[in-house]
């Protein structure tokens, strides 16, 4: 995923870029580069594919760079592949103007065969360079509006950072992809993601689709597409920089599972009030929640696997039907909804652009928006007509963990929130299971107690080829989230299913060595689950169960392996259950010696170059 940075101010500026461009790092890249310009020595361009050390070495960490204005990025290769021409900064032919860019230049071709047609020659196959040789096209000794030009001409998406020789100013622009502005005391920052800049200020602003700012030494302006100027709200990061670090740990996907508790607790605790689920600041009225008669559910990935518990646990505490969809699958699928609709929009980042488009659609067909997003200020956020965060903190490692946990929470907290106002909620199970809430975090605690356990079954299994994740009903749902955790960073092959569902065909891959985990934690169907790992066990599976400490004696007479969890109310077993899925798929990963924190398949490539 690429990564920008941009600094203006009264100190060199390559040392802040690097800097800023290191804490982009965990983001994945294949290449890195920074645009510097000061009056005595012009504008320099150092690029390089690789890793981001081997541009330090060359610029010897900055200090012979005298600019004290500059952009940076680290690209991961979408539109031509990672090589020195083709990483960021690009620069426009005659050498004035400087661009890093995230996000995708649609009409690029055509542009670019129109530029050439005038005699502009490109020296990258990528759709950014565009922006840069259009740039120097549109050039009339003002940068701004150069810039506005650009802006009507190009399609797609773009968070743009650009400085241009002789002009003291940095200018950016966003449309669908995330780009922030820092105010700092030696000067004023740029960034797509906020871990660049924090090191420096903790004043920022989150720009807007549409809007475009400049930057120089002395402060920030921010105007719309007319060039009005805006006057935008300032947000305070009350997060610390090593929240985004390993804080000791070999990963931050270990790091992030073991965070858990205290997420839930950050999550949850605020919103609880007398024993009752206070949420904030919604819009969504009490006649507007009586009203409702169907819920839709929109996602991507784990956030989508959310939603399937989601469903589960809605339809239990509402009683009226709920939908959950794929959001790739919901955006094109002409789907019903009117104004007594909720649409529940998951979001980890808060920029999937299926996300997106599916929630803009859901609004175009009069659906209520409401956006479950862990990133503060992010676009879906922003668009949404209600936004409720999860608060779990920065998540960096790219298999999401305390994001699946923490959306899990609130939205059962927001289940009861609408049970309780829609009045079909009895008292005495509101109160249980707040109560089983508050407990949550503790027994969550004593999950990660068994992570040792948990490692021993990984180094037994690790070298499976092939991995069936069974359970029903909310354990279905679970292992859903098992399986994708699994392949997405240990690579191996595997399958979640509907337990009654194997019979009808499936069963015949189940043969001597496959192993099966089976998640048996719903009591209510727990002896079905238990009919179920015998039938599997009969034809040589290996089974790795999953259940509640009241079954752990029964299931260890039949699994080959039990790992267990506390009892809790139904609504809350898949956020306690996860945890060791989690924990076995990483110390899978770790046996396989895969890439954990930057697995190969890139699950978050939601604004990629
Ligand atoms: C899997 C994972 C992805 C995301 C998906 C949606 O570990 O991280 O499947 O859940 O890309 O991302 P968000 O939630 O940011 O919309």
């Amino acid at each position: 995923m690429c990564g920008i940075v941009g600094f203006v101010g009264r100190q060199p500026a390559a040392p802040i870029l690097l800097e800023g461009l290191r804490h982009l790092e965990y983001r994945g890249y294949d290449s890195a580069g920074i645009a510097v310009y000061s009056e005595e020595d012009g504008l320099e361009v150092i690029k390089t594919s690789g890793r981001l050390q081997a541009l330090i070495d060359i610029v010897s960490g900055g200090k012979e760079l005298t600019g004290t204005m500059g952009i940076g990025h680290t690209r991961w290769a979408t539109h031509g592949e990672p090589s020195d021409a083709n990483s960021h900064p690009h620069v426009s032919e005659d050498g004035r103007i400087a661009v890093v860019h995230n996000g995708i230049i649609e009409n690029y071709m055509e542009i670019k065969q129109l530029l050439q047609s005038k005699g502009v020659s490109f020296s990258s196959d990528t759709d950014t360079e565009v922006v840069a040789q259009l740039l120097e096209y549109y050039y009339r000794g003002d940068i701004l509006q150069a810039v506005v030009e650009v802006l009507r001409v190009i399609e797609g998406s773009y968070a743009l950072g650009i400085i241009c020789a002789g002009e003291g100013r940095l200018i950016a622009a966003r449309k669908d992809s995330p780009l922030i502005l820092g105010y700092g005391e030696d000067g004023n920052f740029l960034a797509s993601d906020v871990t660049a800049i924090i090191g420096h200020t903790r004043d920022v602003c989150y720009m807007d689709d549409g809007e475009i700012a400049v930057l120089d030494q002395d402060g920030i302006q921010v105007y719309n597409a007319m060039l009005e100027p805006l006057q935008k709200e300032h947000s305070y990061v009350d997060w610390e920089i090593s929240a985004a670090e390993k804080g000791g740990y070999e990963h931050f996907m270990f790091k992030e599972i073991m965070e858990q508790p205290e997420a839930i607790r950050k999550t949850a605790f605020p919103r609880l009030d007398s024993g009752k689920v206070v949420l904030e600041n919604l819009s969504l009225t009490d006649e507007m929640i009586r009203s409702l008669h169907k819920i839709h559910i929109i996602a991507c990935g784990s956030s989508y696997h959310v939603g399937v518990v989601g469903k589960y646990n809605l339809e239990r505490l509402l009683r009226i039907p709920v939908e959950v969809s794929l959001a790739s699958e919901f955006r094109y699928a002409n789907p019903i909804l009117d104004a007594q609709s909720l649409v529940l929009v998951i979001s980890q980042s808060g920029e999937t652009l299926d996300t997106m488009a599916a929630m803009r659609e859901a609004k175009r067909l009069g659906g209520r928006t409401l956006a479950i997003v862990n990133v503060v200020g992010s676009s879906i956020a922003k668009e949404a007509d209600d936004v409720l965060y999860t608060w779990a903190g920065p998540e960096i490692a790219v298999a999401t963990t305390k994001a699946y946990s923490t959306q899990l929470i609130l939205v059962d907290m927001l289940g009861l929130y609408l049970a309780d106002k829609r009045g079909c909620i009895d008292k005495k199970l509101y109160k249980r299971i707040v109560r089983e809430l508050l407990e949550l975090p503790a027994k969550m605690e004593r999950v990660l107690e068994t992570t040792e356990d948990i490692k021993y079954y990984a180094s037994r299994y690790f070298n499976n080829s092939s991995v069936f994740f069974i359970g029903r009903n909310l354990d279905y749902a679970l292992s859903l989230e098992g399986s994708l955790k699994l392949k997405e960073i240990s690579y191996i092959h595997s399958e979640s299913y509907a337990a009654g569902e194997l019979k009808h065909g499936t069963i015949s891959l189940i043969e001597k060595g496959t192993l099966v985990v089976a998640i048996a934690t719903y009591t209510a169907l727990f002896e079905k689950a238990m009919s179920n790992v015998i039938e599997v066990k009969s034809r040589g599976a290996d089974v790795l169960a999953l259940t509640t400490d009241s079954h752990a004696g029964s299931m260890e007479n039949t699994a080959d392996a039990v790992l267990t969890i506390p009892e809790t109310d139904p609504i809350f077993l898949p956020s306690l259950a996860v945890v060791p899925l989690q924990l076995f798929a990483y110390y899978v990963a770790l046996h396989r010696g895969c890439d954990i924190d930057k697995p190969r398949n890139l699950a978050k490539s939601v604004t990629v170059e």
